[in-house]
Parts: structure tokens; C-alpha cells; sequence
């Protein structure tokens, strides 16, 4: 880590100070090595005053305790049905890893309380089949769960919920949580999992949009578990009901909280339904920035030089892409009206966010903003970046002869000697959208 890397840390911190983080842990990550690293995330997190609940699964150890005593259950998770023996199973097993989070969590002098804070109903009978003692959270009691928040203490809540007549029932964790951030209007639900986040084509989705996230979850998308699909579905449904951003992480990395938190890019998956993403016009006041990200593709002629007074001249025909408010990348539009042509140019994106689908969205972008203002074709030059022009954009290879002769002379008075590519510009409902 360098040092200059704390500016973007620390401008998180004001954020999320005083705001309601819910942490949902499975009781596998209870269980795992890393469960030590969790707790001094969780410690660092208080130390901020971000007010944390923690809400815990007992699925694997409900099925490991079932296992040794022999017991058959009707179910692990809290979603299928509970019946007499896997409810006492049931109640044993989060006993113990409540048991252990309250041990762990005082050994990093957190201060946390067993919080009863979860009025069940029963599920009822689903599809025609009682599910016994399966519950589902009819209220949350928010005043006691704010009075240990203001006091500094973390409530931790089992998956489990009573209701007025004395009865108990097992209660799915995902759904809790999303249940607590609703009525205590939390800030993030973090979803701390054995699995990756949502993974397509080997590559992590870093962010979706509320709508991406259900079109995931209705297309059943193969390759992602069943256990995950249900929590981008509670992500989702989550952020409909005023939950900024969700969180899907694999708890067994450590440091996974603090990374996913304290960064722009995170190492899960996010689903949000804030502001994280956009591109955006350039004003007087970016232009700074703006040299500052160029500067080294400049120097490596990637890029052309450009003086503050060239970008100034034509501000309106330059574009931002910010990572929850920081400069990514960038992107100017040219046109020519009279050969109704535009000019795709200053791409650029930053290193440290390289790999990560910006390059492509701006391109997209541009090629939009072309088709908008009622261009035919985009072009760009290129000294280096043709195969990605061809690769991802769709351009192809054309000769100088096709640029507007205002744009030729400059061509022919310049030694850059660039490749010329060129597309048709595409209107918005052509554009794929990126889902990177
Ligand atoms: N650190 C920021 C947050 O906690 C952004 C995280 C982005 N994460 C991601 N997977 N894209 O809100």
C-alpha cells in the first residue's frame, strides 16, 4: 500500500461514520481460520463509529450436529421445512456459534449483546406443505436494537425469532438481515459467504445495478450457486426497499470487509441502487484532473498532447467516468457535422482500475453520444490501441481518406502517422450494455 492510497481510504471515512452497517455472517465463516481476521475488520469498523449489527447463520453447524448425533433434518438453511428434531438441532447449534461469536468478539474488546430482536411468524404452509417450525420475521424490534447501537454495543442475532406465545422458530439468516437493514435503515448489508460473489466467465461481477441484479436472479444464471442466487435476491430486494449498496463476499479472504469497504473498486460483488458509477461532463474545474490522469499516456504517445486551453476550447466535448466519485477514465467526442462523422478520442483509463470493462463502457458511450447527435460513423486514430478499437468496439481499419478534410489537414500536418478506424455509430438500444 502506498501511501497516497489513504486519500482514497479516508474519504470513505466521513461516509460511513455513525451509519448502520449490517454484517451477515454464515456459520461456516464462524467456523473458518479467518473468522479471527473478521472480528479485527469488525473492530476497525467500530473504531470509526460505523454501528455494526452482526446477524449469524448456523447451517453447517446445524448439519455437523445433526451428523454426530445422528439426527435426520428436514433442513439446514432455515428456508425448507423445520420439524421437532431439527428445530432442537437447531437451537443447540446457533447456541454455540453465538457461543463463539460473543467469545471472539470480546476478545478484541468489542462489547456485543445477544439481541432478541426478531418477532417470527410462522412461514405457514407453502405449496401445500406445512413448514412447521420455519419462521419468518414479522417485526423487528428497532428501539432496542438503537438503544444498543447508541451505546456503542454490538447486537448480535441469531437465526432464530419468537413470537407472543412462547413459541420459537428457525429463521433463514439471509432474510434477517435483510429484515434488520430495512426497519433500522441501514446504510449496507454485508453478506459474508464461502462464495466468490457472482462469477461469469471466471471473472468476478464487481457491481450490479438493482435491475441487473433481478435479471440475474430470473435468468437463473448456471455456474452460481443456489445459496448465492438467493442472497443477490435479497441484495436486490434489499436495495428496492432503501438499502444503499449490498455486499456479496467471500468471508474466507481476509481482510475481505475492509477491502470491499474501504476501496472504490471492492472484491465482491455490489449490488447498489446509489449513485457508484457514471459518466458525466467535464467542467472547468475537472480539467485539472483530468491532465493529471492523461499525463502518462501522453508521455508514451499514446495519446495526444493536449494543453488545458485545448480541452478548455472544447469542454463540452469531454466526458468523465467516476468510481464512486473518482476520476476512472476518460473520453472526448468530436463532431463533423457537415460529413455527419464524430471522433472517438483522449480514451483513457486510469492504471489502477485497468481490466475492468471502463474502456469498453466509454467506448460504448461515445459511440451513443455519436448516434445522438445524429452522426453516421465514429472514427478514431490510434498510434496503439487499434486491436482493442477492433477487438471490443467493432471498428475497422480505414485509410486517412475518410476524415473530414478539416481533420485530414491536421492528420497529414502531424507525424503521429495513427491508424484509422471506423464504425458506424450505434443509438442507445444497440449498445450492449456492460455489465462490468
Ligand atoms: N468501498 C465502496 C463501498 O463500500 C465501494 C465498494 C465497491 N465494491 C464493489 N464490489 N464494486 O461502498
Amino acid at each position: 500500500m502506498k501511501v497516497s492510497d489513504l486519500r482514497g481510504i479516508l474519504q470513505y471515512v466521513p461516509r460511513f461514520r455513525e451509519k448502520i452497517f449490517v454484517v451477515a455472517i454464515d456459520g461456516e465463516i464462524v467456523a473458518s481460520p479467518n473468522f479471527a481476521n473478521l472480528l479485527l475488520d469488525l473492530a476497525v469498523l467500530r473504531s470509526l463509529s460505523i454501528k455494526v449489527i452482526l446477524v449469524h447463520g448456523a447451517g453447517q453447524q446445524i448439519a455437523q450436529l445433526a451428523a454426530e448425533r445422528s439426527v435426520t433434518i428436514s433442513n439446514a438453511d432455515g428456508i425448507g421445512i423445520t420439524d421437532d428434531a431439527t428445530l432442537k438441532v437447531s437451537l443447540e447449534a446457533a447456541t454455540n456459534v453465538m457461543n463463539e461469536i460473543m467469545q471472539g468478539l470480546t476478545s478484541v474488546d468489542l462489547r456485543a449483546v445477544y439481541a432478541n430482536a426478531i418477532i417470527a411468524h410462522p412461514a405457514g404452509i407453502l405449496g401445500g406443505v406445512d413448514q412447521l417450525h420455519t419462521g419468518r420475521v414479522e417485526r423487528v424490534d428497532t428501539k432496542s436494537l438503537h438503544l444498543f447501537l447508541n451505546e456503542g454495543i454490538i447486537p448480535v442475532i441469531p437465526p432464530l425469532g419468537y413470537d407472543g406465545e412462547g413459541r420459537t422458530f428457525r429463521v433463514n439468516s439471509d432474510g434477517i438481515a435483510l429484515e434488520v437493514a430495512e426497519a433500522m435503515q441501514a446504510m449496507k448489508i454485508l453478506y459474508l459467504s464461502a462464495s466468490e460473489g457472482v462469477i461469469v466467465n471466471g471473472e468476478i461481477i464487481g457491481q450490479l445495478s438493482i435491475a441487473d441484479a433481478e435479471e440475474f436472479v430470473k435468468k437463473k444464471r448456471t455456474g452460481i450457486e443456489p445459496s448465492l442466487l438467493s442472497k443477490l435476491e435479497h441484495a436486490a430486494r434489499a436495495c428496492q426497499l432503501g438499502v444503499a449498496r449490498v455486499h456479496l463476499l467471500n468471508g474466507l479472504h481476509d481482510e475481505a470487509l475492509l477491502s470491499e469497504i474501504f476501496s472504490h473498486e471492492g472484491i465482491g460483488t455490489m449490488v447498489y441502487s446509489n449513485e457508484y458509477q457514471q459518466i458525466r461532463r467535464v467542467f472547468k474545474k475537472d480539467v485539472r484532473a483530468v491532465m493529471a490522469l492523461i499525463r502518462q499516456s501522453v508521455d508514451n504517445e499514446e495519446l495526444v498532447k493536449r494543453t488545458r486551453t485545448d480541452i478548455v476550447a472544447h469542454l463540452e466535448d469531454y466526458w468523465i467516468l467516476e468510481l464512486d466519485r473518482n476520476l476512472v477514465g476518460c473520453v472526448a467526442v468530436h463532431v463533423y457535422p457537415e460529413q455527419r462523422m464524430a471522433e472517438l478520442a483522449c480514451l483513457y483509463v486510469s492504471k489502477s482500475h485497468e481490466g475492468e470493462g471502463h474502456g469498453r463502457k466509454l467506448m460504448a458511450f461515445a459511440d451513443q453520444l455519436a448516434a445522438e447527435k445524429g452522426m453516421k460513423q465514429i472514427f478514431a486514430l490510434s498510434t496503439q490501441a487499434f486491436n482493442f478499437f477492433q477487438q471490443k468496439g467493432g471498428y475497422a481499419e480505414a485509410t486517412p481518406d475518410i476524415l473530414p478534410p478539416e481533420r485530414r489537414k491536421k492528420y497529414d500536418a502531424g507525424a503521429r502517422n495513427s491508424k484509422v478506424m471506423v464504425k458506424a455509430a450505434t443509438p442507445a438500444s444497440a449498445v450492449e450494455t456492460s455489465r462490468a
